[in-house]
C-alpha cells in the first residue's frame, strides 16, 4: 500500500477517536465499542493481546473477546503492530467470531508487525510469577511479559515472519534459549510439555496462514484510511492505571495503555486523534495483585462479586471492589487526555442498600492529596481516602432508563457530582450489559 504525504490539515481527512480503561481494566470497554463501532469505518486494537477480556453480547449470548477487536461485527478490524498474539487461541477466537457472523475473510486485518506469543513465552509467565510468591503481580499467565520483553530485547518473532521460508528455524532458535532460561534459573524441564505445544502451535499457524492475504503494514493500512477521510476507532485492553510507565508499576501490563499509545501502536501521526473517550465503572473493580485504596467492605465486596458477576472475563477470577476514587480518575484523564468519560454499570448500584460513597481525596500524613503519584500507589498504608456519601435510590431504577432526565434523581446527583469534580463530561451512561442499554448525554 502506498503511503501519499498530503497535507493533513487540508483535503478529507479522517481522523482516530480512541476508546480507553480510565481504571484498572474490565471497565465494559467492549461493550461500549460494540455500541460505536457502527459510527466507524476501522475499528483497531493496538496494545496487549489474549489478556484482555471484552464482553459483548449477540442476540442475547454472552461473547467474550480476547485478541480480535468488538468492531469484528461491524465491518474492518485490525489487530496492529503494537499487540501481541497466541496463534492457538486467535485461531479459537477467529473460529468463535465466524459462528458469531463475522466475515473474517473480507474483515479482519492482521499487522505483520504483531508479535507472536510463543509457547515458551507461556511456561516463562506461569515459572515467573510462581517463583515470585508473595510478591506474584497476578498475571493472566497469557504469556504477556515475555513476550514483549522478547520484543524490547530485539529477539520477537512476529507475523511477518511466519511467511519466511525459514520460520522454523527462527521459532527454534527462541524456543531453545527460553528452554535453557527455565532450566537455569527456574529447574524446569520443558521437553515434554513443549512436544505437544509446538505441535498446536504450528497447527495453528498453518490455519492463520490461509489469511495472508489480510496481513498489512498497520501505518500504511490506518493512514490509507485517515488520508480517504475515514472515521477510525482504537480500542484500547488493559487501562490506564496498568500501563508499562504511568500505572502502578510494578502491578502493571508489559505494553502502553493510554490514548496516546494508539496513535503510535496503529503507526499514524499524533494529530489524527480527536475524541477520547475514558470508561470507566460506576465504582471501580480490580483483578490481580496491587494497591487499591478505596475497597470496599468484605461482605458488600462478595454480594457484588455475586450480583454484579465481577470476575475476570480472561481468567474467571475474582475482582475486587472499591468505590469510586477520583484522585486516581483526576490522574487518568489528565494521562489520557480524555475528552468525555463513559460511565457503565450504573444499574447495579439499583441492587443495593447501602449508601454510596465516592473518595475526593486522600489524606496522606496530615496532607491532603487531590491526586496520585508515585508514593501514593506504593506507599498504600499511609494512604487514607476521604468520602463524600450519597443516598442510594432505592426502590427506583436506572436499569434499562433511555432518557439522562429520567434517571432517578440521586443517580443523577451522584453523576454530575463527578463531572464537576473532574472537568470533564459524561458522555455515555451505561445502565444494562446489552448493547442497547445505553444513555446518550
Ligand atoms: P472490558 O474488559 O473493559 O471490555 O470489560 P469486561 O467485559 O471484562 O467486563 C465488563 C462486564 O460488565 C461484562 O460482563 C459486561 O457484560 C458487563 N457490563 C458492561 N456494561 C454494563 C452495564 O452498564 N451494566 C451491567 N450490569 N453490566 C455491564
Ligand atoms: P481488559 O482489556 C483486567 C491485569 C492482570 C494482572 C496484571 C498483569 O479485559 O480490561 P498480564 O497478564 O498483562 O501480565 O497481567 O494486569 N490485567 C487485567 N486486568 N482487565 C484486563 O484486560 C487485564 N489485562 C491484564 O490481572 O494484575
Ligand atoms: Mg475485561
Amino acid at each position: 500500500m502506498e503511503l501519499k504525504n498530503k497535507d493533513i490539515r487540508g483535503g478529507s481527512v479522517g481522523n482516530l477517536d480512541v476508546l480507553i480503561g480510565l481504571f484498572y481494566g474490565d471497565e465494559g470497554k467492549g461493550k461500549i465499542v460494540q455500541y460505536l463501532a457502527d459510527s466507524y469505518d476501522l475499528v483497531c486494537r493496538f496494545n496487549g493481546g489474549p489478556n484482555a477480556g471484552h464482553t459483548i453480547y449477540i442476540n442475547s449470548e454472552s461473547v467474550v473477546l480476547n485478541t480480535i477487536s468488538c468492531g469484528i461485527f461491524s465491518g474492518p478490524s485490525l489487530c496492529a503492530d503494537g499487540m501481541v498474539v497466541n496463534p492457538v487461541l486467535l485461531k479459537e477466537e477467529i473460529e468463535k467470531v465466524i459462528k458469531y457472523g463475522a466475515d473474517v475473510k473480507n474483515n479482519l486485518f492482521i499487522g505483520t508487525g504483531v508479535h507472536i506469543i510463543l509457547p515458551t513465552h507461556l511456561l516463562m509467565d506461569k515459572a515467573e510469577e510462581m517463583a515470585k510468591g508473595d510478591n506474584k503481580i497476578g498475571s493472566t499467565q497469557m504469556g504477556i511479559c515475555p513476550v514483549y520483553r522478547d520484543k524490547a530485547g530485539r529477539e520477537g518473532v512476529r507475523v511477518g515472519d511466519i511467511l519466511q521460508p525459514n520460520f522454523k528455524d527462527i521459532y527454534d532458535r527462541q524456543v531453545a534459549k527460553h528452554c535453557k532460561i527455565l532450566m537455569e534459573l527456574y529447574n524446569y524441564d520443558a521437553t515434554v510439555e513443549l512436544a505437544t505445544m509446538t505441535e498446536q502451535f504450528f497447527s495453528a499457524i498453518e490455519y492463520i496462514k490461509q489469511y495472508k492475504n489480510n496481513f498489512v503494514n498497520s501505518s500504511a493500512f490506518v493512514n490509507d484510511y485517515l488520508q480517504k477521510g475515514k472515521k477510525v476507532l482504537a480500542e484500547g485492553a488493559q487501562a490506564t492505571m496498568l500501563d508499562i510507565s504511568f500505572g502502578t508499576y510494578p502491578f502493571v501490563t508489559s505494553s502502553r495503555t493510554l490514548a496516546s499509545a494508539a496513535s503510535s501502536e496503529l503507526g499514524i501521526g499524533a494529530q489524527y486523534t480527536k475524541n477520547v473517550y475514558g470508561v470507566l465503572k460506576a465504582y471501580t473493580t480490580r483483578v490481580g495483585g496491587g494497591p487499591l485504596a478505596t475497597r470496599v467492605g468484605a461482605e458488600l465486596e462478595a454480594y457484588l462479586q455475586e450480583v454484579a458477576h465481577e470476575r475476570g472475563a480472561r481468567t474467571g477470577r475474582p475482582r475486587n471492589v472499591a468505590w469510586l476514587d477520583l484522585p486516581t480518575l483526576r490522574y487518568a484523564i489528565a494521562l489520557n487526555g480524555a475528552t468525555s468519560m463513559v460511565l457503565t454499570k450504573l444499574d447495579i448500584f439499583d441492587l443495593m442498600k447501602e449508601d454510596l460513597k465516592i473518595c475526593t481525596h486522600y489524606m496522606v500524613n496530615g496532607v491532603e492529596k487531590n491526586t496520585i503519584d508515585f508514593n501514593l500507589v506504593t506507599e498504600n498504608d499511609n494512604v487514607v481516602p476521604v468520602y463524600t456519601d450519597f443516598k442510594n435510590w432505592q426502590g427506583q431504577k436506572s436499569e434499562g432508563i433511555k432518557k439522562y432526565e429520567e434517571l432517578p434523581e440521586q443517580a443523577r446527583v451522584y453523576l454530575e457530582f463527578i463531572e464537576t469534580q473532574v472537568g470533564i463530561p459524561l458522555s455515555i451512561i451505561s445502565v444494562g450489559a446489552g448493547k442497547d442499554d445505553l444513555i446518550l448525554k
